[in-house]
């Protein structure tokens, strides 16, 4: 079949290929006056970094970096997303970005606060409200802006370019800011690991039609899982022209509790690998670290290389995201079940299995960005085992289908394919339990390769303090529809 064709100018720039970054505004925005903000919108269409600006951007980094040029090319990026109370605000039906139009009942429609105890499993108030700061819990939320770029300096100036384009500060303002986040890469030799440590952003889908460079691993995706409008998009048929080329996008602000994690690695290290190997305390925090989320620190995933990290397969293309669980479907002894990188994507597991029914993981597919924010934990907090200050990971995924994306993840429904969750029940309800995103005191099998049956319980390392769902739309959709 024809690979469908993707209008690269069309397209905003975070979604197929991530706004290149050091640092990263999140800025969201309450619409104060729809019609002057519609007028306004025009004027920032230019400012939007498309996928196709994107693919420059990065080239200028490679030359830059093959010419062994000292510094960081300046560049900065943008781009917008509206909420549903967004399009409401502006009076656009938006009832073609719905799963089911009729009844609007979608993640997108109700919104992720309405979405977070019930569905999500956030904790939450006395009140029933999700336990968030407040900014996201009052129904203000119509937009957001991200902005990118290799300083600070260069993010501030481009904030202060898109405040000015909706009036911000003079009596004409069409927007509020409700919150702005910043988010940071990490110093030096950590700059692509996330707070807990590991290196994160190796395995995203690769797009049949967009992506060049095919590397061994899962199978290439249709661009529609993606991108709305394109084969792999279910509500392609459906969809107006003005809400093709765009994309949803599910944004989580996440707490890391970084130094009672280290700590319940320790508390709790193997003290044998599975090869019946002694392993020292520090070797045994490791590994017990490395099970919990599938990889190790370096990256290396232990489906390949289960109890010794190996830093040279971790950093080649080539090989670190080629594993498939394929020989170990129904056992733990390499990669537990509930490890955060199998849960969340099983590929074997579940697809192109030997024998029995093979269920598609496409569908379920996400396109990871975001970004970390906070500071490096201090002297003090590794001393205390305690988080005196905030940080953690502004999560950020796109996709066509939210129920199927993020939220189906979420959730940890990933894993209820597994050969074993569906014949053992004491299994099954334990292996759902995501030890990275899992919420609440909960049990995991699995950690230790000699006896996977052995639970584990653990407390929540991460803690969501906010989240919406956005739509992404395309430059079209920007121009003719939702500007005037
Ligand atoms: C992969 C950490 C939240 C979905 C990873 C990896 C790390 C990681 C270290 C391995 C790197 C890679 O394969 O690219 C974290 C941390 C989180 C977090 C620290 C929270 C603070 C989430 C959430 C979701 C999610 C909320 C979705 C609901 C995924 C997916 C993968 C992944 C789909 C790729 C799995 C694969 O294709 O093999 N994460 N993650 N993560 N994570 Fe997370």
């Amino acid at each position: 079949p024809a690979v469908d064709k993707l209008d690269l100018k069309n397209i905003q720039g975070d979604i197929l290929s991530g706004l290149p970054k050091k640092t990263e505004f999140y800025y969201f925005f309450n619409i104060t006056d729809g019609p002057e903000f519609r007028k306004d919108l025009c004027d920032l269409v230019p400012l939007i970094t498309t996928v196709d600006q994107v693919l420059k951007d990065r080239k200028r980094i490679d030359d830059h970096k093959k010419q062994k040029l000292p510094g960081l090319v300046p560049l900065t990026g943008v781009n917008i997303s509206f909420s549903h109370l967004g399009f409401v605000k502006l009076k656009i039906n938006d009832d073609t970005l719905s799963a089911n139009p009729a009844s609007r009942t979608d993640a997108f429609t109700v919104g992720q606060k309405k979405d977070a105890v019930t569905t999500l499993g956030d904790p939450a108030r006395p009140d029933g409200q999700p336990d968030w700061d407040d900014s996201f819990l009052k129904n203000e939320i119509h937009g957001l802006f991200i902005i990118s770029g290799e300083s600070i300096e260069s993010i501030e100036k481009k904030k202060r370019e898109v405040n000015k384009i909706f009036g911000v500060g003079s009596e004409k303002a069409s927007i509020k800011e409700i919150k702005t986040i910043k988010g940071d890469v990490r110093p030096g030799d950590l700059h692509a690991h996330e707070h807990f440590g590991f290196l994160d952003g190796i395995s995203n889908p690769v797009i049949k039609g967009f992506d060049k460079d095919v590397n061994p691993g899962p199978p290439v995706v249709d661009p529609g899982v993606i991108v709305t409008g394109h084969t792999g998009d279910e509500a392609k048929d459906r969809r107006q022209d003005w809400a093709k080329d765009g994309s949803f996008l599910a944004f989580r602000w996440l707490d890391q509790l970084v130094p009672e994690f280290d700590k319940y690695l320790v508390d709790n290290a193997l003290k044998e690998d599975g090869n019946g190997q002694t392993l020292t305390p520090e070797q045994g925090a490791e590994l017990l670290g490395a099970r919990m989320v599938g990889r190790w620190k370096s990256g290396a995933p232990i489906d390949l290389v289960p109890f010794k990290d190996d830093p040279q397969l971790a950093k080649d293309p080539k090989r670190n995201n080629n594993f498939h669980y394929a020989d170990e479907i129904n056992s733990q002894l390499r990669c537990p079940f509930a490890a955060h990188v199998r849960k969340t994507n099983p590929r074997n597991d579940l697809e192109g299995r030997p024998n029995g029914v093979s269920i598609p993981v496409a569908p379920n597919r996400i396109m990871r960005r975001g970004i970390q924010f906070g500071k490096e934990v201090t002297k003090e907090e590794k001393e205390s085992a305690t988080t005196k200050l905030p940080r953690g990971l502004l999560f950020a995924c796109y996709q066509t289908n939210l129920e199927k994306g993020f939220q189906f993840i979420q959730q940890s429904k990933v894993s209820f394919g597994h050969a074993d969750s569906r014949t053992s029940k004491a299994h099954d309800n334990h292996i759902r339990l995501d030890p990275i995103v899992g919420q609440g005191n909960r049990v995991m099998s699995g950690l230790d390769p000699l006896d996977p049956k052995k639970e584990l319980s653990m407390p929540a390392f991460v803690v969501p303090r906010g989240g919406e769902y956005f739509f992404t739309p395309s430059l079209k959709g920007l121009k003719n529809t939702i500007a005037v």
